[in-house]
């Protein structure tokens, strides 16, 4: 496998340090989803694992497919295949992924009884498949570029687990918000301890940055985010700064339609080093809001990769612009690829992004 670089190549560390806000070549990039379904190499993998599932737990293939798309661009960090919903799996919910279909618990939580019954999952035994990915994966990269470990915020886990498959609007779980508020707070509190165990393990086992994806925090007013996302956020973040590895290891906080009403800043005085932002906020205002705190990671629309290449260029200078020439700027979508997108269009925003961020990195100074 051609991945290997030389010692001193600028990719091996890009992203590292502009996630450290350290001055960099060019600007890095990597996409969240650069593993999936637009790839036609893995949806071949995935023929051959035989379901979606099976190739998350199988080390040896969620390694091929997390390396796939490096393989094909230049992407400046890896990360780990696998999904948000190993640990309510691993919690006993029964996960299932049907063809064509979101995911769906057999055994969805429901009532205080059913949170009582859940516990932090061991991840060196009961998530062993994830540690063993993480180390694999970390030994075929052989330095090229950083791997990225995650997991879901304990919110977004809940949505799932609460209503038992995705939902545009989740309303069994904020029913449980407003209703029984003592209940959803102890699944939460089982959650951030099941995805801080889950993450200091991820970086014990080779992980170079961690990031946690509250996809559905957007779905609560800022009261009830403060409340029910941003504070568990805050522990994990707090748990994993005692941890003699994670310590040391760039932390990513992705929430999904949250940028108002000084949200964003709140996200940073979590301590994280970084935070992933969405497309409905122009990155200089995110910046102009946070400051030089934390670094920013996005936020192209995933939707202009059904763009003219030369379209593509452009929003990429103007996403570049709207950054600013400073450090601290990780270049990615505002969510994942979708599976319709041409790997051809992954290709050109990819190249743009280190064309052109060299032109922003110098006049930088
Ligand atoms: O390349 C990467 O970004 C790494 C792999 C990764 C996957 N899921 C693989 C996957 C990551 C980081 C995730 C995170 C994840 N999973 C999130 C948070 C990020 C986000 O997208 O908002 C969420 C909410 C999930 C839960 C999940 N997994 C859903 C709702 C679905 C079905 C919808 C969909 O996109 O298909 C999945 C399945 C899934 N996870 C796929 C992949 C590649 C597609 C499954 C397939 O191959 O059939």
């Amino acid at each position: 496998m051609a991945l290997p670089v030389a010692a001193d190549d600028p990719r091996r560390t890009r992203f590292s340090r502009a996630l450290r806000r350290e001055a960099t070549d060019t600007t890095p990039v990597w996409l969240m989803r650069q593993a999936g379904r637009y790839l036609p190499e893995y949806r071949a993998t995935r023929a051959r694992a035989g379901s979606f599932l099976a190739l998350a737990k199988t080390p040896e293939l969620a390694c091929e497919v997390t390396l796939q798309p490096l393989l094909r661009f230049d992407l400046d960090a890896a990360i780990l295949f696998s999904d948000i919903l190993t640990i309510p799996d691993a919690m006993g919910l029964g996960l299932e992924f049907a063809q064509g279909e979101g995911p769906r618990f057999a055994r969805p939580v429901r009532s205080a009884a059913d949170i009582a019954h859940l516990g932090v999952p061991d991840p060196e035994t009961e998530l062993r498949y994830v540690m063993d990915a993480v180390r694999l994966i970390r030994h075929e990269l052989d330095g090229r570029v950083p791997l990225i470990g995650f997991a879901g915020s304990p919110w977004t886990l809940a949505c799932y687990m609460v209503e038992g498959t995705g939902s545009r609007d989740f309303a069994r779980i904020k029913a449980m918000a407003w209703n029984d508020p003592a209940s959803l707070h102890r699944l939460l509190d089982v959650l951030a301890r099941a995805v801080a165990a889950y993450l200091a393990a991820q970086a014990a086992a080779g992980a170079q940055a961690l990031m946690l994806f509250d996809t559905w925090g957007g779905l609560l007013a800022p009261p009830m985010f403060a409340e029910f996302s941003l504070r568990y956020l805050d522990a994990i973040a707090q748990h994993l700064r005692a941890h003699v590895v994670a310590a040391v290891l760039p932390l990513i906080l992705f929430a999904k339609g949250v940028n108002g009403a000084g949200q964003l800043e709140a996200l940073a005085d979590t301590g994280c080093a970084a935070l992933g932002v969405d497309w409905s906020i122009s990155l200089g205002e995110a910046r102009r809001r946070v400051g030089a705190r934390v670094a920013l990671q996005g936020n192209l629309d995933p939707a202009a990769l059904h763009a003219q290449p030369e379209i593509i260029e452009r929003e990429v200078a103007a996403l570049l612009r709207a950054f600013g020439p400073h450090p601290g700027h990780v270049f990615n979508l505002g969510h994942g690829i979708t599976p319709e997108v041409d790997p051809e269009s992954v290709a050109v925003l990819v190249d743009a992004v280190h064309r052109l961020g060299r032109r922003a990195v110098a006049e930088g100074g």
